[in-house]
């Protein structure tokens, strides 16, 4: 029948050609706009493929006529005409089908529109929220189109490398038993057992690894993955994965495939050429450099431990951090003069919303230290600071005393704010990295207890499986980030295939043998039934896609994104349910 399966059409709103002149055409689609001219009306028809040009003459007939001079925008058409070159003069460049325009013989109005809260063009100005409430009308618009059409591109190039590769997609189910990826679970009451629940999957985890003991040796999917977390611009309450195992692999396997796949899809949807492999850079290293676990390395900015200068100014808050084993450290702003003193001030306000107690500054003016901190330096001092962190006249030092955890972190957003202040950001480059060697635990001060920093399941460095027990803040995981221009888009790690060491590491968490069992039993189970050393990793789907067409937030490549707070504007979810429903679910709501 029809090629590419046009239906009632004889041809999308995008295709038509000088060479399709003299043709007789069925088109459909929306109206884009109508214009009156002189007797004539025009209209841009719209559909997915693209915009075509429509002409009514008063001729055509009566009635056609008179049903064109009333369309209003987003009504959806039936048009059937000739195709004309367009007159001199009159030819856009700007569309494909810029050369032509269709005379009209015959029109018929498919659906009328109601006039939409908001005009569909690329620079729409109404809000984030109405445009989630009528998302099927923001859809529309081409931004958005491209969008979901490069996320469609993107599952097309994924599925084709990892088949190709071996991998085998299997799915894992939603309705589940909870699976820890440090978020809250979003729990479904079950029917059939009162008062019990099923959790949505924080992700695939364990039945990925499961998947590995039974011998599938290579799994993939994409799937969604459900987390009851804060939200943020890069974050939503359900996500999507490029979920991935493989068995007799150490980390550099898992790293040399992940890095292949990010290639080929760069390349196979923005023909971009990403140079492999990615640089790597432990934990301990970014942090210190960089102040953070996903570092922005798109430009410089380092962070520099200036302890030993500062412990002999006569400045308290440095001497005292020192001496309590915090640190100072530095970072240099080559703001060229420009950072005028309410600069500076918005730099030290931003830098308590990181947890920094205070910092400290001191602009470079003729070769000395000026204003802010530079009296606690003599002259000495003073050129022994400026030699250290390599700061020349027109520079601004900022200087943050605190433990050193909270020292280097506040000084990374620190870094990050005045990499955006002075453009220092090339938009335009992708640099990935590799970190690895991420501590095994981290301490929840609210819980008063360890926490897995990546998931229990994470294999710790062999050498350090003694400390377990003695001290698990010292035990290093064999995980690995994959790092964007400071986006973490993706995580991993070899995991642990042996029962004794998960039950050891879920002591660590303080999850004792009846909880494990409880909880995990069955991964438990799993593992001692022969599981094969295995490792993976997911990369998050949502992110790679708004990083690929360098947009700001995830919510533009999901075609049903939920707002900040974790709500469908369009239907409303979440809802309440009827008391029969509660009732048959043996649920009692408290009262609001
Ligand atoms: P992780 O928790 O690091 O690892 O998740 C993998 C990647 O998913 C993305 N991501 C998110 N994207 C949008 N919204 C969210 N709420 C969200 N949370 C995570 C990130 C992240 O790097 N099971 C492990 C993987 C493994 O060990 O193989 C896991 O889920 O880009």
């Amino acid at each position: 029948m029809n090629e590419q399966y046009k239906g009632l059409r004889t041809h999308f709103l995008g295709e038509l050609r000088k060479g399709d002149s003299g043709s007789e055409v069925t088109l459909m689609g929306w109206v884009a706009k109508r214009r009156d001219h002189g007797g004539l009306i025009f209209v841009d028809l719209r559909d997915r493929y693209g915009v075509t040009q429509i002409v009514f003459h008063p001729q055509m007939t009566d009635e056609g006529f008179a049903v064109a001079e009333k369309l209003s925008a987003e009504d959806v058409l039936k048009i059937v005409g000739t195709v004309d070159e367009r007159p001199e003069g009159t030819v856009n460049s700007d569309l494909d089908t810029g050369e032509i325009e269709v005379n009209a013989k015959s029109i018929e109005l498919l659906n009328e529109s109601e006039t939409p809260p908001f005009e569909i063009r690329e620079n729409v100005e109404a809000s984030e929220d109405l445009r989630l409430e009528y998302r099927y009308l923001d859809l529309r618009r081409k931004k958005m189109r491209d969008a979901i059409i490069t996320r469609h591109k993107f599952y097309q190039s994924v599925r084709k490398f990892m088949s190709d590769k071996g991998f085998i997609e299997i799915e894992t189910p939603i309705l589940t038993k909870s699976t820890p990826e440090g978020a809250r679970d979003f729990l479904v009451p079950s029917r059939l057992s009162k008062g019990k629940f099923y959790a949505l999957p924080q992700s695939p985890q364990i039945y990925k690894q499961i998947l590995m003991v039974s011998g599938f040796d290579k799994y993939f999917q994409i799937v969604k993955a459900f987390r009851d977390e804060d939200l943020r611009a890069d974050r939503q309450p359900e996500h999507t994965q490029v979920d991935i195992e493989m068995s007799f692999v150490d980390e550099s396997h898992v790293r040399q495939m992940a890095e292949e796949l990010m290639a080929t899809v760069f390349k196979e949807v923005i023909d971009h050429d990403l140079p492999l492999p990615f640089p790597a850079m432990t934990y301990d290293e970014a942090m210190k450099r960089f102040g953070s676990d996903k570092p922005d390395l798109r430009f410089g900015v380092e962070i520099r431990n200036v302890s030993e200068i500062a412990g002999r100014s006569d400045f308290n808050l440095f001497q005292d951090a020192v001496n309590n084993e915090g640190i100072v450290g530095a970072v240099v702003a080559e703001a060229k003069g420009t950072f005028s003193r309410k600069v500076i001030d918005e730099l030290v306000e931003f830098s308590k919303i990181y947890g920094l107690g205070g910092l400290s500054w001191a602009k470079v003016e003729d070769g000395k230290l000026a204003g802010g901190v530079s009296r606690h330096f003599d002259e000495n001092l003073q050129s022994e600071l400026l030699g250290n962190v390599g700061a020349k006249d027109g520079d601004v030092i900022f200087l943050a005393a605190d433990k050193t955890p909270v020292a280097l972190k506040g000084l990374g957003a620190i870094r990050l704010e005045i990499g955006r202040r002075l453009n220092l950001i090339d938009k335009d480059t992708f640099s990935p990295l590799w970190v690895t060697d991420f501590p095994m635990f981290e301490w929840d001060e609210e819980a008063k207890r360890y926490s897995a920093m990546h998931h229990p399941f994470t294999s710790p460095k062999m050498e350090d499986i003694d400390l377990l027990d003695s001290d698990p803040s010292k035990v290093y995981a064999r995980a690995y980030d994959m790092v964007f221009n400071g986006s973490e888009l993706g995580g991993g790690s070899i995991r642990i295939h042996s029962k004794d060491v998960q039950s050891k590491v879920f002591k660590a968490i303080g999850i004792g043998a009846d909880e494990a069992e409880r909880k995990f039993g069955y991964l438990l189970k799993a593992l001692s039934y022969g599981a094969p050393p295995h490792g993976g990793i997911a990369l998050g789907l949502d992110r790679i896609v708004t990083m690929l067409l360098r947009l700001d937030s995830i919510r533009d490549v999901i075609a049903f994104p939920k707002t900040a707070s974790g709500t469908a504007l369009m239907e409303k979810a979440p809802s309440e349910v009827s008391e029969a429903q509660l009732k048959e679910l043996g649920i009692k709501l408290e009262p609001k």
